[in-house]
């Protein structure tokens, strides 16, 4: 399979295969350093590998890449070192990180045909190791030059990994569909608000209805107003791009219930009447990252045939500041019938996401997993690495956390006390938009809570910080990274 310019194939060992890459790319922790002898390489690589090792222990360090050059059959090949880390250190997470520094490696040195090579690759049960590594490849590799006149795809990379995995063509298979989403979920984040609006969320869900066999649904503004989603209305009134709600429907597993994935996707924040200071607001582009995500994670639940029932609900509007759009103080009645005061119109993403549990729950998802760029206030509490866990059912948001670590996103559960719920108390609705400051990732959290049907396990996850990074380092690329969507592909396997 072939994702972001890359194509890479698995194998056995075989020692002719040593022979013709341009460059031999061997990962190591400490712990398989003695077991480089057993992969068979060549002599002279052999021995320049030892060489090198003596003088530079920092080697193991995850994601170090260290360039060595031998001379192989009279021609000379790049060896590439990845550290993968020492004794702990060597998981799954970090095969994928070390993968992503390696695989830019090999573009700078523009290199055609590689061949990876480790040590821990070669026992029957490293499926993990396997995936990781073959994800890491795939989405290092990511770029984003849609915007760019005339800038040229590099060229192909095939990279054949040798492997003793069992089954591990069909392993690797399964991280090319899984890349290939998350790449999928970066492009519409990277894409600016006038490329991405609501409409085009609408053209993008019906594509993938279209290829996967999925069953759609659209309720457009009169839809909306039909079934009293008035709060996701009032977020989008003030823009000439409508709001919409968009439902997908993946059935692989007969008639057992459904779980739903719902997405913030608002496809440009202002801020509306409370508008944002313009410095960086051009980053709200990225406020879909959440639909973004649901929509990546369902078509490779779907192309994975994973068996389960799942919905994805796309809560897409634009939030902006024309004269119609909503004021703060206004008061809103939303489709469960619970009136919001809006303190602010910045406390957008909760708004929309109101209506979309609601109607998850009203569809008859028997489990919700809401994931949003609700709040600035996550970054401040868990920076940019981790995103933010809020539940109404612990069993739910320890699910979550473990599909994260396999996957390599992290999520940390934040408590929901009761009290916290007070500060979103109105004086003349039944709740306030928002509660200020203190804590504002629970409270934001605990606001869509509010929405969800008794009896519904339900799970908030706030990626306002980790939906981009700032810089390239690992498996993510600087800009949109997708996170969330390995996450969701993850818990749809685990179900
Ligand atoms: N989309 C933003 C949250 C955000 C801001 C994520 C910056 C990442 C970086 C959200 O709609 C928002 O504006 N939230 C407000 C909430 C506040 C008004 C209660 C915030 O975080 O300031
Ligand atoms: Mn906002
Ligand atoms: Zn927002």
């Amino acid at each position: 399979m072939i994702v972001n310019n890359i194509e890479c194939i698995g194998r056995k060992f075989n020692e002719a295969d040593f022979l013709s890459p341009d460059c031999i790319v061997i990962m190591l922790c400490r712990e398989c350093q003695p077991a480089v002898r057993k992969l068979r390489i060549t002599d002279d690589a052999q021995k320049t590998i030892e060489l090198y090792l003596q003088n530079r222990p920092d080697i193991y360090d995850v994601g170090e890449v260290h360039c060595l050059t031998v001379l192989n059959n009279d021609k000379l090949q790049q060896l590439l070192l990845v550290g993968c880390g020492s004794g702990k250190e060597c998981t799954p997470t970090n095969i994928r990180k070390a993968a992503g520094s390696a695989v830019r490696k090999l573009k700078e040195l523009r290199c055609s045909k590689a061949l990876v090579a480790a040590p821990l690759l070669m026992k029957a049960e490293r499926a993990h190791y396997l995936q990781a590594l073959t994800e890491g490849l795939y989405l290092g590799a990511y770029t984003f030059e849609e915007f760019k006149s005339g800038s040229k795809q590099s060229a192909l990379c095939s990279i054949t990994i040798a492997n003793d995995v069992a089954e591990g063509q069909k392993v690797m298979e399964a991280a090319g569909i899984i890349s290939a989403s998350v790449s999928y979920t970066r492009n519409l984040i990277n894409r600016p608000g006038n490329v991405v609006t609501p409409a085009v969320m609408i053209s993008e869900a019906e594509q993938a209805a279209q290829q996967y066999g999925l069953e759609i649904e659209i309720l457009d503004e009169q839809l909306l107003a039909a079934n009293n989603m008035n709060a996701i209305l009032a977020v989008g009134q003030g823009s000439h791009n409508k709001p919409c709600l968009i439902t997908l429907k993946y059935q692989g597993a007969g008639g057992s219930p459904f779980t739903a994935f719902v997405g913030k996707g608002i496809t440009f924040d202002s801020g509306g009447i409370s508008i944002k200071p313009d410095d960086n607001m051009g980053e709200m582009k990225d406020d879909m990252s959440g639909a973004g995500a649901v929509l990546g994670a369902i078509r490779a639940i779907a192309a994975l045939k994973l068996p389960c029932n799942v919905m994805a609900v796309l809560a897409c509007a634009e939030n902006m500041p024309d004269g119609n759009a909503q004021r703060p103080g206004d008061i809103v009645k939303a489709a469960n019938g619970k009136t919001i005061e809006v303190v602010s119109t910045d406390a957008e993403g909760r708004m929309v996401l109101a209506d979309a549990v609601w109607y998850a729950c009203k569809q008859g998802a028997v489990r919700v997993i809401d994931i949003a760029t609700l709040t600035g206030a996550v970054i401040i509490a868990l920076g940019k690495e981790t995103a933010a866990v809020v539940a109404n059912d612990d069993e739910l948001a320890a699910k979550v956390i473990k599909a994260g670590k396999m996957t390599g996103e992290s999520y940390w559960q934040l408590p929901s006390l009761p009290e916290c719920r007070e500060a979103l108390k109105s004086d003349t609705a039944d709740l306030l938009n928002s509660a200020g400051r203190p804590g504002g990732c629970i409270t934001g959290g605990l606001f869509i809570g509010e929405f969800i049907e008794p009896g519904v396990a339900w799970a908030h996850l706030d990626i306002g910080g980790t939906s981009t990074a700032d810089k390239t380092t690992g498996f993510k690329v600087k800009g949109g990274t997708g996170f969330g969507t390995m996450t969701l592909i993850k818990l749809a396997e685990m179900l």
